[in-house]
């Protein structure tokens, strides 16, 4: 039985986080002061640590080496740190965190040069593991996730987007680098390849639900605790789960005034309430759950390629919270 909380979670892998922190910190040296400065910005700002903490569970399953899992898990918190960054100047995002995002305070030129950097100097990092496995999953999941964003990008506006493009659209922009996360872990926990691949289908499975309750809480989180401003992706024109789901079942009539509001350049407070009223009367929000939780169900059985041990309950317990999270 898994009586295991995230919060244990967290609390057990602490010592582990915070060095993670410090070697992402480390990773820095540099004598160009914007780049510390935009990176201890987003830091700073909290943030989950998802998949370092997903990367060294997994490694823990192996035969956890800590200093080279504390490297990896620094490296994949830096790579997401530099999507976040050009993610929120692609997007035009306000806020990150809680806090003004990056771009929205330094511009859109440091932000992107800061987050190139994190991108390549994550990498150099890696290439210095000589390691040619590490090496191989670290460029597939930089490049898929640059190819998930462009494929969004020419998505954007388009209400006839379907369930299967949006699902190739999140597996790469987030699915991917949390696998890679989970399979790093396997990698250097001298994990065989059957666990590995195992690890692998199962980080592909939260991350995916991970970015569906990402595209939930969009609609309907506590904006504070969420720390980003709600309804941006109808803002942004970016068709998510809820929306195709709506799309799909509502009436002709209905149809064309979501569609309407999708085209807008610009989307009102009252255009976000009719489409939160129609999301309601067709129960879009419900489905877009049981779509993640059915995903949480299928992520959960690849764990049970392992024994029963403390690590997989943290792990299973770190699949709930992906449904149960506020931020
Ligand atoms: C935000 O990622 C972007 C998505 C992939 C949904 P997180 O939700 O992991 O962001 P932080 O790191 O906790 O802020
Ligand atoms: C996730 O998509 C972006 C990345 C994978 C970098 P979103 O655009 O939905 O993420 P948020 O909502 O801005 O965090
Ligand atoms: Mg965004
Ligand atoms: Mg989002």
């Amino acid at each position: 039985m898994q009586t295991v909380t995230i919060q244990n979670v967290w609390d057990i892998y602490r010592q582990d986080l915070i060095r993670v922190e410090k070697q992402i910190l480390k990773n820095l040296s540099t004598h160009v002061p914007a780049i510390p400065m935009v990176v201890k910005h987003l830091l700073q700002g909290g943030g989950k640590r998802i998949r370092p903490l997903l990367l060294i569970l997994s490694s823990r399953l192996g035969a956890y080496n800590e200093d080279e899992a504390v490297i990896l898990a620094g490296i994949v918190e830096s790579i997401h740190s530099a999507s976040l960054l050009h993610d929120d100047v692609v997007d035009g995002a306000d806020m990150r965190r809680g806090k003004p995002s990056a771009h929205s305070i330094w511009g859109n030129q440091i932000t992107i040069l800061v987050g190139d950097y994190l991108y390549s100097n994550a990498l150099k990092i890696g290439v210095a593991l000589k390691s040619q496995r590490i090496m191989d999953v670290l460029s597939e999941a930089t490049t898929r996730m640059t190819e998930g964003e462009l494929f969004q990008l020419s998505k954007i506006g388009d209400p006839d987007i379907t369930e299967a493009e949006y699902f190739r659209i999140i597996e790469a922009k987030t699915g991917v680098l949390i696998s890679a996360s989970c399979r790093l872990g396997a990698i250097t926990g001298r994990l065989d390849r059957g666990k590995e691949d195992a690890l692998g289908a199962f980080g592909m499975k939260l991350g995916t639900a991970f970015q569906m309750a990402d595209d939930i809480l969009d609609y309907m989180a506590d904006e504070n605790k969420l720390g980003k401003t709600l309804g941006k992706d109808l803002k942004e024109g970016k068709i998510t789960i809820p929306l195709i789901h709506l799309l799909n079942v509502s009436s002709r009539q209905e149809a064309g005034l979501t569609k309407g509001i999708i085209r807008k350049e610009e989307t009102s407070a009252e255009d976000l309430d009719c489409i939160l009223e129609l999301l309601r009367r067709y129960k879009a929000i419900d489905y877009s759950i049981d779509r993640a939780r059915r995903l949480i169900d299928d992520a959960k059985a690849e764990l049970m390629a392992f024994a029963d041990s403390d690590i997989r309950d943290a792990m299973l317990a770190v699949a709930d919270y992906v449904l149960n999270r506020e931020r």
